[in-house]
């Protein structure tokens, strides 16, 4: 969604900034734009479109001004056009603004203005703000902010500039994340890390209801009210390496074979194989808590959901807690019943999925224990919970989650075992799931060596418009997340659903050479799904089955097979899910579709 960079400090700001929108292209936009302070002038451009249209408009050496801010807007108020791309100035023409969030009050507020005879030309919500900061100013920019932030409802991350005040960078944020990087005498602004790390890992992470101000001086955090607040200098642990395409023409390819690897430093120093132990340090004052637990309630949006329903099935088989997996949009606003004893855990690769964060911030206002499965360090989930467990499995950039739902069902495999044992699981069953755990990395690789079979699959199928993925057990989130992946990145319609459902209408739907996808590895319901194999193949559906090395049987029954190594059930979802991934990859490839990138989505999703 919408993206912040800000730049203050010796080199030219211009290219730095623009260098930094590049970066956040990843997370969807459809206008960008630019304001710099030169010689006691603003210069404004903005438009339409991507990046690169913005810098045809730029004279990116010319513009040579210290001080700048950038933005990268996904419309919400108003269509993608050059008029409400941001930055926003105000009516004087001395203030520049870039907004993220939404400002809930702004009806009012534009009624307001244009009693004050100021004429607002665009339709976004953002231009109130900059509108009633140039209302309030007095000569310090940072003042007239903090007065107008006082008034406004809605959720902001928020960068601010004034001609007059060519060595003042101001920035807030409420419920949208901003970043200080702090390098050897100069500071850039962003609301994401990957916009920072090529000029520093030195940071300093905004919290909700907070004012920086950012000078050749240094950076001077004060709360809406004007306390100073002690913010510590914190290290980014990803690398400018790890956010580049490293050959690959494709993150989400990167992402799909990087998943050995990231799961093995999601396990790194977690599981202790030898001794049959999982050490997780972000729970470690709370097992208490949590071996008392009642109840669990997993939340989260999108790939998260899945991976927090394959949760459900670890935590109810392993640790034998009640668990269940809530829409993070639903949960919030359905006046959840929060007993004692009830744990809410948040399930998010970014941190800043803002349904999930609202569900989170029910719950612990409700008296919930909230924990987080985070990837993104520093994110807001991750500082609102009162602990959790990162996932550490590198950064995502592609859209189509993939390495972030293997790295939320590994941990949530972890902290589930690591429950288990602590309430009923003995040592050697314990012993014999984690030696199962540490396998699947090798496991996957051997997977990801059959990537021209689902290529072959893909490209069999890539122009049929509707698809199903069948699953049972916890091959059934598996199931769902195939067909998200499809969707979101090929535009192909694809159902996902519990195997055993679909005699219950969707049986319907199947037609002469339908794409079916049966996910069914060996295990304890592999006869089950066989049955539901022969009702699908019966009316005329081409079967492509998921299944386990060595099942001859399955290669008679469907028309296409691709092979996974056994494992026990619980961790199907691991292996199963790679060749649904590099199916949806292939399929998308051959459609000419632009995978990292798909139409109308943004990889952090900040609105509701
Ligand atoms: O960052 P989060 O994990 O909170 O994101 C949740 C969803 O928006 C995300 O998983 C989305 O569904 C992906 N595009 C799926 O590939």
């Amino acid at each position: 969604m919408c993206g912040i960079v800000g730049y203050l400090g010796p080199k030219p700001a211009l290219p730095v900034v623009v260098e930094g929108l590049k970066r956040l292209e990843y997370r969807g936009y459809d206008s960008a734009g630019v304001a710099v302070v030169r010689d006691g002038r603003l210069g404004v451009h903005k438009s339409a479109g991507r990046i690169h249209v913005l810098e045809q408009s730029l004279d990116l050496n010319a513009e040579e001004g210290h001080l700048a801010i950038a933005h990268t807007r996904w419309a919400t108020h108003g269509a993608p056009n050059d008029v409400n791309a941001h930055p926003h100035i105000d009516a004087s023409g001395r203030i520049a603004l870039v907004h993220n969030g939404i400002i809930e009050n702004y009806q009012a507020l534009r009624k307001y203005l244009t009693q004050q005879g100021i004429t607002l030309v665009s339709e976004t919500d953002t231009e109130c703000l900059v509108q009633m900061i140039g209302l309030r100013y007095r000569g310090d920019i940072e003042q007239a902010v903090r007065e107008v932030l006082l008034d406004i409802d809605g959720t902001y991350g928020i960068a601010v500039i004034c001609k007059d005040e060519p060595d003042v960078l101001v920035a807030a944020r409420k419920g949208s994340p901003l970043i200080v990087g702090v390098g050897k005498d100069e500071f850039i602004l962003a609301s994401d890390a990957s916009a920072i790390l090529a000029h520093t890992s030195h940071v300093i992470y905004l919290s909700d209801g907070e004012i920086v101000r950012i000078t050749p001086q240094g950076v001077r955090t004060t709360t809406l009210n004007a306390l100073p607040v002690t913010k510590e200098l914190e290290e980014i642990e990803w690398t400018l390496e790890q956010i580049e395409l490293g050959g690959h023409e494709h993150y989400m390819a990167k992402e799909i074979f990087e998943q050995p690897e990231a799961l093995r430093n999601c396990m790194r120093g977690r599981v202790d194989g030898k001794h049959g132990t999982v050490h997780l340090g972000g729970l470690a004052e709370h097992w208490r808590e949590l071996t008392r637990a009642r109840r669990i309630v997993l939340t989260g949006c999108g790939t998260a959901w899945h991976a927090a329903l394959v949760g459900e099935y670890l935590f109810e088989e392993l640790a034998r807690v009640p668990t269940e997996t809530e829409y993070a949009s639903e949960f919030r606003y359905r006046n959840p019943i929060i007993e004692d004893g009830t744990v809410v855990v948040a399930i998010s690769q970014s941190g800043e999925t803002l349904d999930t964060y609202a569900a989170l911030r029910e719950a612990k206002q409700r008296g919930a224990l909230s924990l987080g499965v985070v990837n993104v360090v520093g994110s807001t989930i991750a500082r609102e919970t009162d602990a959790g467990v990162y996932l550490h499995v590198g950064p995502e950039i592609g859209v189509a989650s993939t390495k972030a739902f293997s790295g939320q069902v590994t941990v949530m495999a972890m902290i589930a075992a690591a429950l288990g044992r602590r309430k009923h699981m003995s040592q050697p069953s314990m012993e014999l799931f984690l030696s199962a755990l540490s396998e699947v990395p090798d496991k996957m690789q051997r997977i990801l060596e059959q990537a021209d079979l689902c290529r072959e699959v893909a490209q069999r199928f890539h122009e049929r418009d509707n698809w199903l993925y069948l699953g049972r057990g916890y091959n059934y989130p598996v199931a769902l997340e195939g067909a998200l992946k499809l969707k979101e990145i090929s535009y192909i319609h694809a159902e996902g659903l519990p195997a055993a459902e679909v005699k219950h209408g969707p049986l319907a739907l199947i037609e002469e050479g339908m794409p079916v996808v049966f996910i069914a590895p060996n295990g304890f319901q592999y006869d089950k799904i066989v049955s539901n194999i022969m009702e699908v193949k019966s009316r005329g559906g081409h079967v492509i089955a998921v299944a386990t090395e060595g099942n001859r049987e399955i290669a008679r029954l469907a028309e296409q097979v691709i092979y996974v190594p056994d494992i026990i059930d619980p961790l199907q979802p691991l292996l199963t899910v790679v060749p649904l991934q590099l199916i949806a990859f292939h399929a998308a490839v051959l459609r000419g579709c632009n995978v990292d990138k798909p139409r109308n989505l943004a990889k952090s999703v900040t609105v509701e």
